[in-house]
């Protein structure tokens, strides 16, 4: 079959077996098509709530699949490909956080949607990329507690100096691997570009951007903005979905390292397999789902 064959067959059977499909803004552009939204992990986990169908089928990583059960148990939640995990939510286990809970007792503990359902079951607010400093600066407490990723904790921190923050020395092992000497290069080659980054990049490489927001955030800067050329920080697979729909703008990848090999896992096959029974669905107890889904409340709450 072909792309566009492969394509036409997995819309037909979307709609034979009532399947809402979401698709992170990482995933492949053959992909993002076939989605019913796409996005950042915010417009992910709250675009369940417009989904009649009874299943929804997740093209991203865990965490995700997992928040959209937290947040609608009714449906049956099919996640893409099962060993398409986020590293960096995997690395803090409920036992490390509860070790730092215990260090700083007064914190409230603010964790990234980037993390298991067990550890936002003991955490009291969720933020993404793209709520992050906003969710923060709208809670009463002054001592935060940030997992599991410390350069979106630094970058907050930096937002709101009113607040004491503590960190897990966490982060995302994709975004980390680009420095200043990338930004440097990328500047001196392409001098006329903005450089347009994710909060999940190093402080040094933050410090420099013109943007900072989530992966929706880049996509709307860089389709709105009036300037031609963008350095792009994040997933390379933005710059490719940026190519595609501005033609006459240019972007270039702030470093070819940055691929996330679990976002890649997913392809149109993958879909389509799911339709036809595959991928895995996501089971959880219901005092963990009931536990986990109060910080994404309070972070709905907040205005997230
Ligand atoms: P966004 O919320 O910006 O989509 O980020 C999710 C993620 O995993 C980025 O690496
Ligand atoms: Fe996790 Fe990083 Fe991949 Fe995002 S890019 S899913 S934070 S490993």
């Amino acid at each position: 079959m072909t792309v566009r064959e492969l394509q036409n067959e997995i819309l037909r059977l979307k709609k034979e077996r009532g399947v809402f499909i979401l698709a992170h803004s990482y995933e492949r552009h053959e992909i993002l098509e076939i989605a019913d939204v796409t996005g950042d992990s915010y417009r992910l986990a709250t675009a369940v709530k417009g989904a009649k169908e009874d299943t929804v089928l997740m093209c991203g990583v865990r965490f995700m699949a997992e928040t959209v059960k937290i947040l609608a148990p009714e449906k049956r939640v099919i996640l893409s490909e099962k060993d398409a995990g986020c590293p960096m939510a995997d690395e803090l286990t409920p036992e490390l956080l509860g070790d730092l809970q215990k260090k700083y007792p007064n914190a409230v503990t603010a964790a990234y949607i980037n993390t298991t359902a067990r550890v936002k079951a003991m955490s009291d607010v969720c933020v993404t990329s793209s709520s992050a400093v906003k969710v923060l600066s709208r809670l009463p407490e002054k001592e935060i507690l940030f997992v599991p990723d410390c350069n979106l904790g630094s970058y907050c921190a930096k937002s709101l100096p009113e607040k004491t923050f503590h960190f897990f020395d966490g982060g995302c092992p994709v975004h980390k691997q680009t420095g200043l000497s990338d930004v440097l290069r990328a500047k001196e080659e392409h001098p006329n570009a903005l450089i347009l980054v994710h909060p999940e990049c190093l402080k040094e490489v933050t410090d420099k951007a013109d943007y900072i927001g989530s992966t929706s955030g880049i996509m709307d800067f860089a389709k709105k903005s009036s300037c031609k050329e963008f350095i792009i920080g994040t997933e390379n697979t933005i710059v490719e979905h940026l190519q595609y729909e501005c033609p006459d703008k240019k972007f270039y990848p702030l470093s070819k390292k940055l691929i996330c090999e679990d976002m890649r896992l997913t392809t149109l096959k993958s879909v389509y397999d799911c339709l036809l029974g595959g991928g895995e669905e996501i089971i959880l107890d219901e005092p963990l789902r009931l536990a986990a889904k109060k910080c994404i409340d309070k972070m709905i709450e907040l205005g997230g």
